[in-house]
């Protein structure tokens, strides 16, 4: 069964199990269902429906995050060489033996990064840094100052696992026919057969608290 690749804010793993008891009773009767995630993030329903329903016939996501849709697009399209990429960041950083010598890697990586213009960012070393990123930064977070650059600090992780091989081969298998789009989740509808039975799940970001609260990552 596949699972999320990355850790994301807001994912919703913890909350399957109120998720799917919400389910609309009627959802098993129906032949031809049509599956649409206009806020994906990490996918945790997503992955959960498609290992559990087979009347799920088609299946559209969309999230407005640029570098997490290259990285589900890279992973149906490219798993293999995403594999490798993975990899090979996995052995250069666990070949450091000491934090200060990782944390420095991990910013000649951040920097590498940085450097691909972000209409550029939609090739397999994106999305191996993204996923790399992933394990080793602060949290899990992704977070893109105003000129795109990520900018999250190096994490506190000990031997985190970086390149899951049977996580990204799950998640290969389970997108093989999954429609990925990046962009607002208004511009959905025009992918969307009003005819059919559409069942929408919607996890739209969460209002800040205070008007401009926001986090503050500093180096
Ligand atoms: C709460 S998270 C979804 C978490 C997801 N359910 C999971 O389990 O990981 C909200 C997602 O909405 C995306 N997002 C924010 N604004 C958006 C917009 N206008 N259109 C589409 N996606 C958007 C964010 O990039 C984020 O991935």
């Amino acid at each position: 069964m596949a699972k999320p690749f990355v850790k994301w804010a807001g994912g919703k793993g913890k909350l399957l199990p109120v998720l799917v008891n919400n389910l609309p009773d009627d959802f098993v009767t129906h032949e031809e269902v049509t599956y649409i995630e206009p806020f994906v993030g990490g996918g945790a329903m997503l992955f959960h429906m498609l290992s559990q329903y087979d009347n799920i016939v088609r299946v559209v996501i969309n999230d407005i995050n640029p570098a997490l849709i290259n990285c589900y697009r890279m992973i149906r399209n490219h798993c293999d060489g995403l594999l490798g990429e993975l990899s090979q960041l996995q052995t250069s950083f666990y070949e450091l033996e000491t934090h200060d010598e990782r944390k420095q890697w991990y910013y000649t990586r951040r920097d590498e990064y940085n450097r691909i213009p972000v209409h550029e960012r939609n090739n397999l070393r994106s999305a191996a840094l993204f996923i790399f990123f992933n394990k080793t930064c602060f949290n899990g977070l992704y977070r893109e100052n105003s000129m795109g650059n990520f900018n999250v600090p190096f994490g506190r992780y000990v031997h985190p696992t970086i390149c899951n091989e049977q996580v990204l081969l799950d998640v290969h298998e389970a997108l093989r026919n999954v429609e990925i789009m990046h962009g607002d989740y208004n511009d959905i509808v025009r992918v969307v057969d009003w005819n059919e039975y559409n069942f929408f799940y919607f996890d739209p970001p969460y209002r800040p608290l205070l008007g401009a609260s926001n986090f503050r990552l500093i180096r």
